[in-house]
Parts: structure tokens; sequence; C-alpha cells
């Protein structure tokens, strides 16, 4: 199956180790503005917290599933953002916007060769000044904590594995799920991913030319370490 077309109705079931809150006070710190475009918004996580809190929100995502699981979730929590099925790399807004989040990963689906024209696009979705934030699994998490690696979670309704396996420029993916029907029976379902690891110093030459920016560590908001896990970039469009 494509990414994302089984793990799209588990997705936010299995998402307990990423702290939401945490990244949207950041948001809410560090965004200014009353409209923005949550790039790879997935299940809407963000992009519904965010529309919850007054921004008009507009969510892109590749996958069709993943939009479905995101369009449920606005409806539960009463608002009405836009989303939209497209690549984040082709999307191109009718009109400019306050700010631009990818928030858990989106920027690591993006090969390492194309970063240079993914935030050059997401320069030009934004008015001078406005604020694109976004974060990947570092290159050090890729290669030594997620790569040849299998995680699992077993559930009495769903047992989930997640195996690793690195490559030059990043890891491929296989999610095996094996979900229980109401007969009592398992049904298996597979589905690839690929990410590419982008060292720091490659995203923050192909950031230059249109952004000033900080990075952090996103587990302490400190300084970014050799080991961090996960970098987060706050950037302003020159
Ligand atoms: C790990 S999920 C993160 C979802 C969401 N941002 C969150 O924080 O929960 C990554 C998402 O990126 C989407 N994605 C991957 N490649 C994409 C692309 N080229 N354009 C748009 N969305 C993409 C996937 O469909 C998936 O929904």
């Amino acid at each position: 199956m494509n990414g994302y077309g089984c793990l799209a109705a588990y997705y936010d079931r299995l998402m307990t180790d990423f702290d939401y809150e945490g990244y949207l006070g950041l948001l809410r710190k560090e965004l200014i503005g009353g409209e923005g475009i949550d790039l790879c918004c997935g299940s809407g996580r963000i992009t519904v917290a965010l529309a919850k809190s007054g921004k008009k929100m507009t969510g892109v995502d590749v996958s069709p599933e993943m939009l479905g699981e995101a369009a449920k979730n606005a409806r539960a929590a009463g608002v009405r953002p836009v989303f939209v099925l497209s690549d984040a790399a082709a999307f191109r807004p009718q009109h400019k916007v306050d700010f631009v989040t990818c928030v858990c990963d989106g920027v690591n689906y993006i090969p390492t060769k194309k970063l240079p024209a993914f935030f050059d696009g997401v320069a030009d979705m934004l008015k001078d000044g406005g604020k694109f934030v976004f974060d990947v699994s570092s290159e050090y998490k890729i290669k030594h904590i997620i790569s040849d690696n299998v995680f699992y979670e077993d559930h009495e309704d769903l047992t989930y594995l997640w195996s690793n396996s690195l490559f030059a420029g990043g890891v491929r993916m296989e999610l095996t799920f094996f979900v229980k029907d109401a007969d009592g029976k398992y049904t298996k379902m597979t589905e690839e991913h690929t990410q590419y690891a982008h060292g720091r110093e490659t995203v923050e030459s192909a950031l230059r030319k249109r952004f000033s920016f900080k990075a952090c560590d996103f587990e302490t908001m400190g300084r970014v370490g050799a080991r961090t896990a996960r970098i987060l970039w706050v950037c302003e469009k020159l």
C-alpha cells in the first residue's frame, strides 16, 4: 500500500510519544499573524489545534487517508480548516500567508537534493517577515537509532511492526499491521515509507538564501548536540 494508506487509521493512537502540546506551546510563542499553512499536516493535530486557537489554516498532505483523518478531527473539534491533497513540494497557495509549519518529520520525506527548491517554495508562500517552523529527525537518529532496527507495539486488536533499513541517503521503513476483524481473524497489511537523512549543515545552507533562522534540540529546547534526535528550526523569511 502507499505510504500512510494503512497507518492513517491508527496514526493518532500510535503517536503517543510525540509532544504535540510542547510543540503547540512553541508555535503559539513564535507564530504571529492570523493565517497559516501546515505542510505534511497528516491527521491535522497541529492544523486543527491552530484553527481552534483562531488561526485561518490550510493543511496540505499527499495522503488522502491522512487527510480523511484530518477532516474527521476538524469536524470533531468544530473547526473548518481547508485541506488540500498535494505534494508539499508542489503546493502553491493563491495568496501569501503569515506562517508555514511542517511538523514531525515532514521535511524528512523531501529528498535532500530537493531541499533548496522546497525551501524556496515555502518562502514564496510567506509574506515578508513570515515565519516557517519545522523539524527533522536528525541524521544521528536516522542512522543510529532508527535504522537496522525493528520497533513494535502489540495490542489486543492491533499488532504493529516497524522495520527499518539504512540506505546511502536515508532509511526505508517497512510497516506491517495485523488488524483484528470483527470475527476475531487478523488481516495483514503492509506499507513502505522512505525518509531522507538531512545533515544540519545541508539544511541550513539550503535555508540561508531565503531565511534567517535558529535551531534547537526539540527535546531540551537547548543547543543541538551530536546526539540530538529531533532538530527544530524557527525561520523568518528575509
Ligand atoms: C509523520 S507524519 C506527520 C503528520 C503531522 N504533521 C503530525 O505532526 O502529526 C508525516 C506526514 O507527511 C506526509 N507526507 C509525506 N510526504 C509528503 C509530501 N511530499 N507532501 C505532502 N505530505 C507528505 C505523510 O502523508 C504524513 O501525513
